[in-house]
C-alpha cells in the first residue's frame, strides 16, 4: 500500500459500487449521520457504472466528506475496494457495502473496537447478537460450508467467526507494506493472511435484505472464492506442507520396494523378514526427512527429544497402516468397490491420517498444548 495517512482524518471507508443508484442517497446520508461524531471520509469506488451511480454520487460530494473514484479501465469488487485503499487517507481503513445490506449504524461500534486497541474489527453475522435476514435454507449452507473451508485451509481465520464478512474496519499499519491482491472478493481473507494482525474482534450486526437494486455477485465469483482460498491456504496454510509430507511418503516407498529386493535378493533373507525390515527402516527414512524439512519450523517448538517424536511417529505410522487395512476392507469386502480404487481411498485415508496425527501430536507446539489444557479445564 502506498497512500499516506493524513492525522486529522480518523477513518476512511471505502464502498464499491456497481449500479446502486438507488442507495447511494440513503448511504451517504446514513453514513454521514452515524459518523457525526467522528472524522472521517467515505471513498466510493464506481466501475463506471452504466445507471449514472457515479454522476450522483458526485454531485453528493460538495455538501459531505465524500471522494468519488471512477475506474474505467477495470471492472470487479475486490480491485475496485483496493484502488480505494491506495487513495484513502485515514489513519483507519474501512469496507462496506453500498446497497445498505451491511448497516452504517454499526460503523461506530466497530471503530470503537479499534480505539479500544482491537488492529481489525469485523462485522460478524456469526456472534451473538449477530444475523441475516431472509436468506433461503440453501444460501445458508452454501455460506456455512464456505466458512467451515475457510477454517480449514486458513489458519489465521480459525478463531474468527465470520472470516468472510464484507464489513470491517483495520489500522492502517497492519497492511503496512503489505502488497494486497485484487482477485478473489473476500478482501478481508487478504487482510487477516498477509496482513499484521494480532488483535481481531467481531461486533455483531444484522445482514440486511437487499431492499432496492440487484446483486452483481455470480457463480463465476464463487468459484473464485475457492480459488483464492486454495492460494492464501498455500501462502499461509498447510497446503505446502501436505504436499511436502506426501513427497516424504513417496520416496518412503521407494525405499521400501528396494530395500525389500535387496534384502532377499542380496542378503538372502526371508521375504517376511524381509517385508519387516525394510518397512521399518522407510518409516524412519520418512521420519528423519519430515523433521529436517516438512516440519522443520516445528522442531523447535515442538519439545521433547528426537526419540520421543520417532517413537510417536512411528505410532501413528501404524494407525495409519490399520485404517489403510481398515479402508480397504470396507470398501472392497463390503461394498464391492473396484480392489485398485478402494486401495487409492485407503491410501488417501491412511496418508490424511497420518499428516494430521503427526501435525497435531508428534509436533505439536507446547504452547497448543498448555493452551488445549487450559480450555479442557475451563470446561
Ligand atoms: N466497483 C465495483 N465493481 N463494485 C462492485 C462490483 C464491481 O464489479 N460488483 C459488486 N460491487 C459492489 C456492489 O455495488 C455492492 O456495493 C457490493 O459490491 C456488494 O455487491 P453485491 O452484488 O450486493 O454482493 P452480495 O450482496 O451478493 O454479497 C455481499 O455479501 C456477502 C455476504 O454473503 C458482499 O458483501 C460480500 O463481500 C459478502 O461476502
Ligand atoms: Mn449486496
Amino acid at each position: 500500500m502506498t497512500s499516506q495517512s493524513a492525522p486529522n482524518i480518523e477513518l476512511s471507508l471505502i464502498a464499491p459500487t456497481y449500479n446502486e443508484i438507488e442507495n447511494i442517497v440513503p448511504l451517504v446520508e446514513r453514513v454521514h449521520k452515524a459518523l457525526s461524531q467522528y472524522s472521517y471520509e467515505l471513498v466510493i469506488v464506481d466501475d463506471n457504472s452504466p445507471d449514472g451511480t457515479s454522476e450522483l454520487a458526485k454531485s453528493l460530494s460538495a455538501e459531505y466528506p465524500l471522494k468519488v473514484i471512477v475506474r474505467t479501465s477495470e471492472r470487479g469488487l475486490a480491485s475496485a475496494v483496493v484502488a480505494g485503499f491506495r487513495e484513502a487517507k485515514g489513519q483507519v481503513l474501512g469496507v462496506i457495502d453500498a446497497d445498505l445490506q451491511h448497516p452504517p449504524e454499526v460503523i461506530p461500534a466497530l471503530l470503537e473496537a479499534i480505539r479500544a486497541g482491537a488492529d481489525v474489527a469485523i462485522g460478524s453475522r456469526y456472534i451473538s447478537g449477530g444475523g441475516i435476514e431472509g436468506w433461503s435454507t440453501k444460501r445458508r449452507v452454501i455460506s456455512g460450508g464456505a466458512k467451515a473451508f475457510t477454517h480449514i485451509l486458513l489458519p489465521s481465520a480459525r478463531k474468527i467467526q465470520d472470516p468472510l464478512s464484507g464489513l470491517f474496519l483495520f489500522k492502517r499499519e497492519v497492511v503496512d507494506g503489505v502488497v494486497l491482491a485484487p482477485t478473489g472478493y473476500k478482501i478481508l481473507l487478504e487482510v487477516l493472511v498477509k496482513g499484521n494482525a494480532s488483535h481481531i474482534s467481531e461486533v455483531p450486526y444484522t445482514f440486511k435484505e437487499r431492499e432496492r437494486g440487484k446483486s452483481n455477485l455470480t457463480i463465476r465469483e464463487e468459484l473464485n472464492f475457492l480459488k483464492h482460498l486454495g492460494r492464501l491456504g498455500w501462502i499461509e496454510g498447510d497446503i505446502k506442507r501436505f504436499i511436502k509430507f506426501c513427497t516424504v511418503g513417496a520416496s518412503g516407498a521407494g525405499v521400501n520396494l528396494g530395500l525389500l529386493a535387496f534384502f532377499v535378493e542380496v542378503v538372502g533373507l526371508y521375504e517376511t523378514l524381509a517385508v519387516v525390515i525394510s518397512y521399518e527402516i522407510s518409516i524412519l527414512n520418512n521420519f528423519i526427512w519430515n523433521e529436517l524439512w516438512t516440519f522443520r519450523d516445528k522442531r523447535a517448538s515442538a519439545g521433547g527429544s528426537v526419540l520421543s517424536r520417532a517413537i510417536k511417529f512411528n505410532l501413528v505410522s501404524l494407525g495409519g497402516f490399520s485404517i489403510n487395512l481398515a479402508v480397504f476392507a470396507l470398501l472392497f469386502n463390503l461394498f464391492g468397490v473396484f480392489y485398485i480404487i478402494s486401495e487409492a481411498v485407503a491410501i488417501l485415508s491412511a496418508m490424511l491420517w497420518n499428516f494430521f496425527a503427526n501435525l497435531k501430536w508428534t509436533w505439536r507446539a507446547r504452547h497448543e498444548e498448555a493452551l488445549a489444557n487450559q480450555s479442557l479445564q475451563e470446561k
